[in-house]
């Protein structure tokens, strides 16, 4: 959610400010702007629209500094316009701010601004009054050392902050001098040779370093060209090793294929594989998940279990209620990470609790680790993201090895999810009561996984075709039980998100209470079916559709397609699993099924309207 680069070094900033904005394009994309120093002179360049725009700006006046910040928006408060793209400055002009977050008490502050005889505010933006703030603070401090003086300024104003905030502060007079700051939003700082930067994600700096120092929550740095200095607004800073960025500049190319949404699809055999690697023990029949650092004996006395998270990684808590009930028979909730920490649901002692986030960043997930942990309980994350929030902030947890996922929609990280859900039933099932032949039986068929996406996404080609036929439908229904009753919520989120299609996922069997009443010709109904323990109860669901002249879709296996037909529009069949894990296969064609219909109706599949990928709102 709004992206961040900053730059201080020996090179022109604004061609690396710009690349940076780029790759993080994804976090926000309804305005952009850079602010960059020269002499003792800031230039800035932002306008409504997406990086391109911006690009268009700076090449018809390039702004030329060697240190300057920059900014992609996705806005909060006011409306999308030139006025309200970042960066922001003080009442003097000189100071220029940009933030990802929300300055929740932005209101008092003005007030209290503008009684001080400060008026003069070009935004409805809340960054405007922090810039504003930072520069009234400034002016009242004195001290020669004008390095020194911004950086108290930043920190005073910091704290009169009620919010989240990732910010990068300029100050024309103060050359080669960034200050950063953050709470609740992320930013890492990228260690260069004569040169440092600031950033959101460190995709949008790995061209240039791989040397990263991720700041922690209350953390302000001063940086400059040859150093820089961490200190905190709390007392003690925390640890602050400078890490290597797991990835390079290569693993975030889209290659040769249209959309990064694509290319993550397609990867999924790899990352799928990726996800259990080194993690099966087919000696013991189970998993093994050093990271979640608990002894068998706490593991052994995990009562209940509750997965929380946000959109696409709610669906895979939802299928990993199923896998954790059925292979290890501990009760499992999942929450609404949203509504989790705003209930007080009532929690065993021996509640283990899993914050699942392909970026780590989520605010709403965050804050329901936040929540849990305060609480006392032990909170474990499944992240994408090694030097994420979440991540670092858990009692441990299982990383997804995912590599970068950049399409906005989530694909490959939703399977990867669900494999890890998988090893984590497997290893607890195994410390209670499945049995050597079950578990041997799900790691063989875990193996053998990655061959069979490989299978499913030869049907590409044919997917696209029935994308083609129904392109101009208004919308869509998504169905399936158990395993696959949250498949047909992520294909029809997946559906919304990338064509703005109405779509609504329901367990099959709900039809029949109210559903029913929306079937018509012109409006098709997507089983997912799969040859399973339930195929009876889910055929007699889409005969139901069928006496109503519904178009059907349906995805199955086995001898499924065989007895579909005549009776659905479409049938896709799928290789054969074990029930527990045909929602890794199910939801690739309906991954690809979204795609598709994105693509034909000429949608901007990687960038869709109004979302973001990394949501560190509340
Ligand atoms: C946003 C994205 C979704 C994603 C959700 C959770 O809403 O648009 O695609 O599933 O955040 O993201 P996370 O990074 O926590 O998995």
């Amino acid at each position: 959610m709004c992206g961040i680069v900053g730059y201080v070094g020996r090179s022109e900033a604004a061609p690396i400010l710009l690349d940076g904005l780029r790759r993080l394009e994804y976090r926000g994309y309804d305005s952009a702007g850079v602010a960059i120093v020269d002499g003792n002179h800031v230039e800035t360049r932002k306008c409504a629209g997406r990086i391109p725009a911006l690009a268009k700006l700076m090449s018809e006046k390039p702004p030329s500094g060697s240190f300057g910040i920059s900014h992609t928006r996705w806005a909060t408060h006011g409306k999308v316009n030139d006025e309200n793209a970042h960066p922001h400055f003080d009442a003097s002009g000189k100071i220029a701010l940009v933030h990802n977050g929300v300055i929740e008490n932005y209101q008092a502050l003005k007030e209290q601004l503008v009684r001080d005889g400060d008026n003069d505010f070009r935004s409805q933006t809340d960054t405007e009054v922090l810039a504003h703030l930072i520069g009234s603070i400034y002016q009242q401090l004195d001290g020669k050392d004008s390095k020194a003086r911004l950086l108290n300024a930043v920190r005073r104003a910091l704290k009169q902050v009620i919010g989240t905030y990732g910010i990068a502060v300029v100050h024309s007079d103060i050359p080669n001098f960034l200050v950063g700051a953050r709470r609740g939003s992320p930013l890492v700082l990228g260690v260069g040779k004569d040169e440092n930067f600031l950033a959101s994600d460190v995709s949008a700096i790995v061209a240039y370093t791989r040397d990263a120092v991720y700041l922690n929550d209350f953390d302000v740095v001063a940086v400059e060209r040859d150093k820089f200095e961490i200190s905190s607004l709390v007392g003690e800073t925390g640890d602050h090793q400078v890490s290597k960025v797991e990835f390079t500049a290569e693993d975030i190319k889209k290659g040769d294929y249209p959309h990064y949404m694509l290319k993550e699809i397609f990867e999924q055999p790899n990352s799928v594989r990726d996800a259990m690697r080194g993690r099966l023990s087919l000696e013991e029949c189970t998993a093994k998940l050093g990271g979640l650092n608990m002894t068998p004996a706490q593991l052994r006395d995990v009562g209940r279990v509750v997965l929380t998270g946000c959109g696409t990684a709610l669906h895979a808590g939802m299928v990993g209620e199923y896998l954790i009930e059925q292979l290890a028979n501990i009760p499992t909730e999942v929450e609404h990470a949203s509504e989790f920490r705003h209930r007080n649901p009532p929690m065993t002692r021996d509640t283990l609790v899993f914050a699942i986030s392909q970026s780590g960043e989520t605010a709403d997930t965050l804050g329901a680790l936040h929540e849990s942990r305060r609480k006392g309980y032990r909170t474990l994350g499944i992240c994408n993201n090694v030097a994420s929030t979440i991540a670092r902030e858990s009692d441990g947890g299982v990383y997804m090895h995912a590599g970068p996922e950049i399409g906005v929609a989530a694909t490959k990280s939703f399977t990867s999810q669900l494999v890890i859900l998988t090893l984590i039933g497997l290893l607890l099932g195994r410390m209670r009561n499945l049995s050597t032949a079950e578990g041997s039986r799900i790691i063989a068929a875990l193996e053998t996984l990655p061959e069979q996406i490989e299978e499913v996404l030869k049907l590409s080609d044919q997917i696209q075709a029935i994308a083609k036929k129904y392109a101009d439908v208004n919308g869509m229904l998504f169905f399936g039980r158990q395993f696959n009753f949250p498949i047909a919520l992520e294909g029809a989120l997946k559906m919304k998100e990338i064509t703005y299609l109405f779509a609504e996922g329901h367990p099959s069997a709900e039809l029949k209470h109210g559903i029913i009443a929306l079937i018509r010709p012109d409006l098709p109904s997507i089983f997912v079916a799969p040859d399973d323990a339930i195929f009876s109860k889910n055929l007699n669901n889409i005969e139901q559709v069928k006496a109503r002249k519904g178009p059907i879709i349906a995805f199955t296996s086995g001898t499924g397609a065989k007895q579909l037909k005549g009776i659905a529009n479409e049938i896709i069949s799928l290789p054969d699993v074990p029930d527990c894990l045909m929602p890794i296969l199910t939801v690739i064609p309906l991954q690809l099924l979204a795609y598709h219909l994105a693509v034909a109706l000429g949608r901007d599949v990687d960038k869709p309207r109004n979302l973001a990928k990394s949501v560190t709102v509340e």
